[in-house]
Order: C-alpha cells, then sequence, then structure tokens
C-alpha cells in the first residue's frame, strides 16, 4: 500500500534542527529555530510560568476536564487584552477571540474559515520572503496564495515601493498577511509612517489584513508598542484577522498556547462568528489543550504575575539586542560593516549570507542557520559571537 510513498522534504526550519541534533561536533551552534536560549545556551522556563503551574497543580481551581471547543473565556479575554490594549474598551465588542493552538493553529482554524466563507478564488497575499509555515497552511487549507514584494536582498531594506505596487495590484477584498512586529525571517518592520500607508492602501482597496503576531514583546521589548500597527487597524474600523502565539514571548513552545482573533465591524455578528470558528475547530481537534492555555490565564489574570513576565519579557529582548550589538561590532573588527544588522529588529537577523555561504557555515563551521541567511540571535552567546563572526569571514572571503 505505501511502497510508492515519497518521503516529504525535511522542513526548512524544523527539518534543521534534526540535522543540528544528529551533528556530532561539540563545537556546534544553533542558530536556525527561532527560540529563545540563555547566555549558556539553555532553554528558559519562565519564573512567572513556574509560579503559575504551582497555581495551576496546587490551587484547587484547575483540572484535566475538556474545555470549551473555544477555550476557556478567562483566558482568551485576558490574550485579547494582552493584545489589542487600549482599543479593547472601544472595540472589544466587535472582538471574537478563540484559543488556539498556538499561532501556526490560529492560522490553520483562520485559513479553514476563509476558505469555507469567503468567495471561492480569494487569494492571501503574503510577504516575500516569509515564515516559510505560512504558504503551507495556505495551501493545506485550499486556500490560494501569491507573494508581495516586502524586502531587497541587494539593498538589505524594506521594498516598500514593490509593497505598495503589489498589494495594489492584488484584486480587491484579497486577504495581506501581514506581521505586527519584528518580521519573520528579515526582522525589517514598517516605520509608523511606513504602516500608515500600508494601511491607507489595504483601506482603499478594501482588502482584509490577516495579522500574524508570533514575537510581541521581542520587538521594542514592550508588549504595547508591539502592538501598536494592530491597534492602529482596529481604531481605523477594519475586520481583520489576527493569529497571536504565546510560544515565544512566555516561552511556552511545546504548550502550543495561542489565540485566534476575528474582528468584525458589526456586533451582532460576534455570535454566529464564534459559532462557526467553534465548529472548525470541534471537526479539526476538538478542543484545545488545558496546561498552557491555565498557566497563561493564570499570568495573565494575576497583577503580580503579569508584571514578572513583563520584566522577564524585556530581558529575554534585552539579552537578544545585546547579541545583535556584539554582533555587529565583531563584524566591524574584521572589516565588515553590516549596517542592516542594526536596522533589524526582534529575534532574528537576515544576514544577506547566500546558499553557498549558509552552506560554508552549516558544514565547515557548524552553525546552523536557515537557507535564506537567517540567523537566530537568541542562540548566540558572549562567547559564540566572535566564532560566528570569524565563520561570516570565512564565508564571505572564500
Ligand atoms: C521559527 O521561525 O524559527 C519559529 O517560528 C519556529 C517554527 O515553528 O518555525
Amino acid at each position: 500500500l505505501f511502497s510508492e510513498l515519497p518521503e516529504a522534504p525535511l522542513d526548512p526550519i524544523l527539518g534543521l534542527n534534526q540535522q543540528f541534533l544528529a551533528d556530532p561536533s561539540p563545537n556546534k551552534i544553533n542558530l536556525g529555530v527561532g527560540a529563545y536560549r540563555t547566555e549558556e545556551g539553555k532553554p528558559l522556563i519562565l519564573n512567572c510560568v513556574k509560579k503559575a503551574e504551582e497555581i495551576v497543580d496546587n490551587s484547587g481551581k484547575f483540572n484535566k476536564e475538556y474545555l470549551p471547543i473555544d477555550g476557556p473565556a478567562d483566558f482568551y479575554n485576558a490574550s485579547q487584552k494582552t493584545l489589542f490594549g487600549d482599543t479593547v474598551a472601544t472595540h472589544g465588542d466587535k472582538f471574537v477571540s478563540v484559543q488556539a493552538l498556538s499561532g501556526t493553529g490560529a492560522l490553520r482554524i483562520g485559513m479553514e474559515f476563509v476558505k469555507k466563507f469567503f468567495p471561492k478564488d480569494t487569494t492571501v497575499y503574503i510577504s516575500d520572503p516569509t515564515w516559510p509555515n505560512h504558504k503551507n497552511i495556505c495551501t493545506a487549507a485550499g486556500v490560494p496564495w501569491k507573494n508581495y514584494r516586502y524586502y531587497s536582498r541587494q539593498k538589505n531594506a524594506l521594498d516598500m515601493a514593490g509593497l505598495l505596487e503589489d498589494i495594489s495590484a492584488a484584486p480587491d477584498r484579497s486577504i495581506i498577511l501581514l506581521h505586527v512586529c519584528a518580521h519573520n525571517p528579515t526582522g525589517m518592520d514598517p516605520t509608523p509612517d511606513q504602516w500608515n500607508d500600508i494601511a491607507n492602501l489595504i483601506q482603499k482597496k478594501n482588502h482584509i489584513p490577516f495579522f500574524d503576531c508570533a514575537y510581541q514583546g521581542f520587538a521594542s521589548g514592550d508588549l504595547d508598542r508591539d502592538a501598536e500597527p494592530l491597534k492602529d487597524f482596529v481604531r481605523r474600523g477594519f475586520e481583520l484577522f489576527v493569529a497571536q502565539s504565546f510560544a515565544k514571548n512566555f516561552g511556552l513552545y511545546g504548550e502550543r498556547v495561542g489565540t485566534l482573533t476575528v474582528v468584525t465591524a458589526q456586533t451582532q455578528t460576534v455570535k454566529a462568528l464564534r459559532s462557526q470558528l467553534k465548529s472548525i475547530i470541534r471537526a479539526n481537534y476538538s478542543s484545545p489543550p488545558a496546561h498552557g492555555a491555565y498557566v497563561t490565564q493564570v499570568v495573565l489574570t494575576d497583577e503580580k504575575l503579569l508584571r514578572e513576565w513583563k520584566e522577564e519579557l524585556k530581558g529575554m529582548a534585552g539579552r537578544i539586542l545585546d547579541m545583535r550589538v556584539k554582533l555587529y561590532e565583531a563584524l566591524k573588527q574584521r572589516g565588515i560593516h553590516w549596517e542592516h544588522v542594526m536596522k533589524q529588529i526582534g529575534m532574528f537577523s537576515y544576514t544577506g549570507l547566500n546558499p553557498e555561504q549558509v552552506q560554508i557555515l552549516i558544514q565547515k563551521h557548524h552553525i546552523y542557520l536557515t537557507g535564506d541567511g537567517r540567523i537566530s540571535l537568541a542562540g548566540l552567546s558572549t562567547r559564540t559571537v566572535p566564532i560566528l563572526a570569524d565563520a561570516i569571514v570565512d564565508a564571505l572571503t572564500l
């Protein structure tokens, strides 16, 4: 039955992780997957998470019963506040949030909704480049997608003219996938003025924005500030989708915690929207997992833990920024002036290394990065920055 079955290609990010784990070199460095590491190169469980787990386990308020199909209201309401800030007070009656299996799950529910209820040829426009899974998710949900220009590799800068041209050329009422902050993989975000131009154009074209918010807190270190582009769209009265992930900013990668929010123009559609999202979820995985959602809910609804989370998040963002500066300086000392590294923000740097140079780093230096030249700065430490800088010099001069 399965003798002719071809093997699926390795995932460009998680597959790289497999390659890294299989590498016996004691000097190997993993800058592939976007996951936070401490200065010692270890995964981090936040203190606020440990305290919340204690409460979930021992307070007697939580159990292992099935969650509602759309997750606990206390969880998604608190998540909504984190994402939408002050716009909850002004527009919250038009928000429909459901718990999702982190950002990927939220995107998938959203795309299935698009497939089911939008006109047949509705196309999702995705930045070029983007997180590779965006395309997989659209394809798997049966929703056509196309690229819009986003980044110029020649200039190592945002291709704003190309972006506006492509979004303008897209048929009216297309879906435009946007990264709220800390664009993955480029780390290059639009400025507030550029966001303004993007929003004006999307409005003029009656497009529907679909935001992916996987790195809230990692761009500026401040949750509110990082969500500003999204809040601006809400204030303008857009109907939109947002996939919210707590994988990175809570360090809850394997717990798969997140939400999908649909913002509608009319409060009377809220009930139907929730019922349809629930019906999509029920057919996928019945109801979401409880533990991570409860932990997140406990932190977000406890003033002291919430404060502690924000501090710890600032700490993670700060260490990543420190690595960015150190890498920039180390390269400068070696005669390489990569100004773009300092213009980019968030967890990644899009180095500009070409596929051959990437292979030199992987094969010769055992430094793992994605094929497009993206490095996760979170995987670096004070010790490994000079090692990477030397390897980059080597790759550039070979
Ligand atoms: C990444 O871009 O490295 C992360 O979002 C991890 C993933 O799932 O790809």
